[in-house]
């Protein structure tokens, strides 16, 4: 059976930590609020010569080293972003000429927080169907150019970052590869999340604006109901899954989540604390913290899942 495996994981998270208190001292919060409400200690902050791409060709270069493999063997680069270098051409582009990759194809993905997910799919799809054979699939942000630094009901949440993964086309007998993987979009919940600003309506890029609470809600339900469809397609139940990678927005939505659904935490790869919400970045590093500390092993099966602006939501079965 033809399936994308997951050959190698990568991430990489700028030098210059913000901590809690730190921003209490630009805005009128505490360490203590946003610990207790999100579970956010900290979160990285790109440089200023730091941009998206910057991001993204570390955690490329880290996740090649992982599979063992060399930048040319690669046909295909996804890279899910909200936070482009440019508005055009695609970041993956630079990310490509970068890592001296001269043949396939190479191209972004806009799917905010769940970014990762729909690229995922996106390049499973191309392998599966022998268009290329070995991707590399990237989220990378750089969400600290899009806050509103006034605005302490946003600006505490998100934080900078980038995660790889290679994917290799193989035909596998062991049930190795992505196995399902489900997306979902309701337009009508456009406003509930979204940046201020854009090319077409106000030549600017603008900055982020969420009703919060709403989006919680939002978030419980849909990230509850992708995973049980994912699981329904690839044919297993939550019992079989051995971690829970999840998008890494809010301590307080990954317990929701984990009670609604009966998950124990010991199985939820959790690093909201070190990072704060990195947007389409945040699965693949929780997974690179999984696979990087040893927890998650080769044979594991493990459910990646998230949700974000759009709505957008979505999740990914995959045995490593
Ligand atoms: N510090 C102190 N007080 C604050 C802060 C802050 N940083 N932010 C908001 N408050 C205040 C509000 O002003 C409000 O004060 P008021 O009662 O005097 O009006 C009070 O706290 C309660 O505000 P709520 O918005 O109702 O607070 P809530 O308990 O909902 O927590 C939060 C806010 C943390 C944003 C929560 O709604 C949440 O986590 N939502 C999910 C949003 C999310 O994670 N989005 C990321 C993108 S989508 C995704 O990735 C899944």
């Amino acid at each position: 059976m033809r399936r994308s495996v997951l050959a190698g994981v990568g991430g990489y998270l700028p030098d210059r930590i913000l901590t809690n208190t730190e921003l209490a001292g630009r805005v009128e919060t505490s360490d203590e609020w946003i610990t207790e409400r999100t579970g956010i200690r900290q979160r990285h902050i790109a440089a200023d010569d730091q941009k998206t791409s910057d991001l993204a060709i570390h955690a490329a270069r880290a996740a090649l080293a992982n599979a063992r493999m060399d930048a040319s063997e690669i046909d295909l680069i996804v890279l899910a972003t909200a936070t482009p270098d440019l508005t055009f051409p695609a970041t993956a582009a630079r990310v490509q000429a970068a890592l001296g990759i001269t043949q396939g194809a190479a191209f972004d993905i806009q799917a905010v927080c769940s970014g990762f997910i729909f690229a995922l799919a996106t390049a499973d799809n191309s392998l599966v169907r022998g268009q290329a054979k070995n991707a590399l699939v990237i989220g990378a942000e750089t969400f600290s150019r899009i806050l509103d630094w006034t605005d302490r009901g946003t600006c505490v949440l998100f934080g900078d970052g980038a995660g790889a993964v290679v994917l290799r086309a193989e035909d596998v007998n062991d049930g190795r590869g992505v196995i399902a993987t489900f997306l979902r979009t309701d337009g009508r919940h456009h406003d509930l999340l979204y940046v201020d600003g854009g090319p077409s309506q106000t030549q600017t890029v603008g900055h982020l604006r969420m009703i919060g609470n709403a989006v919680f809600r939002q978030a419980v339900e849909h990230i509850s109901g992708a995973m049980i469809e994912a699981c329904r397609l690839g044919n297993v139940s939550l019992d079989d899954i051995d971690w829970f990678v999840p998008h890494q927005a809010n301590q307080r939505i990954l317990d929701g989540v984990a009670r609604r659904l009966q998950i124990s935490p010991d199985k939820i790869i959790t690093t909201v604390a070190r990072h704060g919400n990195t947007s389409a970045a945040s699965v693949p590093l929780a997974l690179n913290t999984g696979v990087s500390d040893g927890r998650v092993k080769a044979g594991d099966l493990v459910l990646m899942e998230a949700l974000g602006g759009g709505l957008t939501w979505g999740a990914a079965l995959v045995r490593l």
